[in-house]
């Protein structure tokens, strides 16, 4: 067991990171009474204890979920530290502020071109002896980019040391796809390819891409939720069972899935950027960035082969909604004649904004016809005061267990993936805001699909 850290020093605290996801979920710590360290805040210069507490009250203001007490004990653990991170004094500041905690967690919420300035920093004052990191995905922006990060950090810290954020880890859903495919006996013997004929992803969102034009523009989809969140999710449907029960056991079989999947090619991705992107602030205005993508991938394993996995992810579509669908294969023969036209078995699993599992299945319809219907069992959960991912995974941290965190060897196999697709590789199809992207996607999907081979469309509001 590795012990607790002993105080939260955050890089970056006065940027957007900190102020969307980092305040709240330090407040959610406090309320639950799981941080009582002191949180230093690290910012170039110019800002002070007060502002960072104004700021924070802001922050946590704004989702209207201000709780007086556990404010008022977080505004007394923050401390503030200003300074250029080139400047050793700034680290001999933080020393001091750290009045001898030997166990700091380092969170970078910094560009990760200061990773290596802040780093070192640290290792020169000590602090990187028994310290952690937190780095934020996108880890890199390619797989030679993400092994020069790798080298960087671990020039001063182990990795066991490293943790790398992918807030879908933290999701409740996602951890549910994980215990629902190994808690359960019945999926086991048909999660291949006898019974399954594709895998779909789609990760939707209504809205564009809020004024982070000029983030966006050094990412694209495939950078921003591609290489991370959406492979990830890949890697839990597709791994073997964990052996044995150490702590690595999941994370090893992840890694090997990532290893089965085949690099992609041009010709397996469609690219769209929606019309009205370019006159974002920040955006150029000859922008060839992807703001969808839609792309099948392969996982070259002896479960999977043949399965071709569908991923599609995009702004400005109709609706905010990410969903999971595995299509069974259709019935041999069709016993009931109203069978032929049916929709096949599926497995659904919506992963925002409602946590919802469904089984697909065809059931008689009341009456005397040997007729059926499309059914759906669906179980669904919602709990009124679920931690934030952040929320867990900050806490994870703190507490040094890596478990929802992703490791080194798998984020640089997926940067492998998608390597040869990264920038303009394809052509850049437009489509209007409120669609589901270009056609051309519908056609990737068609072209080495059966009769039954289509996006599923998630809906926004969740059938009753
Ligand atoms: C982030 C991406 O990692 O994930 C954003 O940078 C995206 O572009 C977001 O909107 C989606 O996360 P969630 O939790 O809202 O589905």
């Amino acid at each position: 067991m590795t012990a607790p850290s002993d105080a939260l020093v955050i890089f970056g605290i006065t940027g957007d990171l900190a102020y969307k996801q980092i305040f709240p979920a330090l407040q959610s710590l406090v309320r639950r009474g799981h941080l009582n360290v002191p949180v230093i805040g690290m910012a170039r210069a110019g800002s002070s204890v007060e502002e960072l507490r104004t700021r924070a009250r802001a922050s946590i203001d704004e989702r209207g979920d201000v709780d007086p007490a556990a404010f008022a004990t977080l505004s007394g653990l923050l401390r503030y530290v200003g300074g250029n991170y080139e400047d050793p004094a700034t680290f001999e500041a933080l020393k001091a502020a750290l009045d001898g905690a030997k166990r700091p967690t380092f969170y970078l919420a910094i560009p990760p071109s200061m990773f290596g300035a802040v780093a070192t920093g640290l290792a020169a004052v000590g602090l990187a002896d028994e310290g952690r990191v937190i780095v934020e995905k996108p880890f890199g922006r390619d797989l030679a980019s993400a092994e020069a990060l790798s080298a960087t950090l671990h020039q001063h810290f182990d990795e066991p040391s490293i943790f790398r954020i992918d807030h879908y880890l933290g999701k409740e859903p996602v951890q549910n796809i994980l215990y629902y495919r190994f808690a359960n006996a019945f999926l086991e013997p048909i999660w291949n390819r006898n019974y399954i004929s594709r895998v779909q992803i789609t990760m939707a969102e209504s809205f564009g891409v809020n004024g982070r034009g000029r983030f966006y523009e050094e990412a694209g989809a495939i950078r921003d939720v591609v290489q991370n969140h959406l492979l990830q999710v890949v890697s839990l449907l597709a791994m073997e069972a964990p052996g044995g029960r150490g702590d690595e056991a999941v994370r090893d079989e992840k890694t090997q899935a990532f290893r089965s999947m085949r690099p992609l090619t041009p010709a397996d991705v469609v690219r769209g950027q929606f019309r009205g992107y370019r006159d974002e602030d920040g955006v150029a205005k000859d922008s060839k960035v992807e703001t969808f993508v839609a792309l099948r991938l392969h996982v070259d394993s002896w479960r999977w082969a043949g399965v071709p996995f569908y991923i599609r992810a995009g702004k400005c579509l109709p609706v905010t909604a990410t969903e999971v669908l595995v299509e069974l294969k259709r019935p041999p023969v069709n016993v009931f004649a109203d069978c032929a036209a049916a929709r096949p078995n599926h497995f659904r699993f919506r992963l925002s904004p409602q946590v919802v599992l469904s089984l697909g299945a065809r059931a008689k319809r009341p009456g005397d016809a040997m007729a059926g219907e499309d059914v759906e069992l669906d179980a669904f959960h919602q709990q009124p005061d679920e931690k934030s991912p952040y929320e867990r995974l900050l806490g994870d941290a703190m507490r040094g267990d890596q478990t929802l965190f992703a490791r080194e060897d798998s984020v640089l196999e997926a940067w492998r993936i998608v390597d040869p697709v990264l920038g303009p590789c394809t052509t850049l199809y437009d489509y209007d805001p409120g669609t589901w992207g270009p056609p051309e996607a519908d056609a990737l999907m068609r072209a080495d699909g059966d009769g039954d081979a289509a996006w599923h469309n998630p809906e926004q509001e969740l059938k009753a």
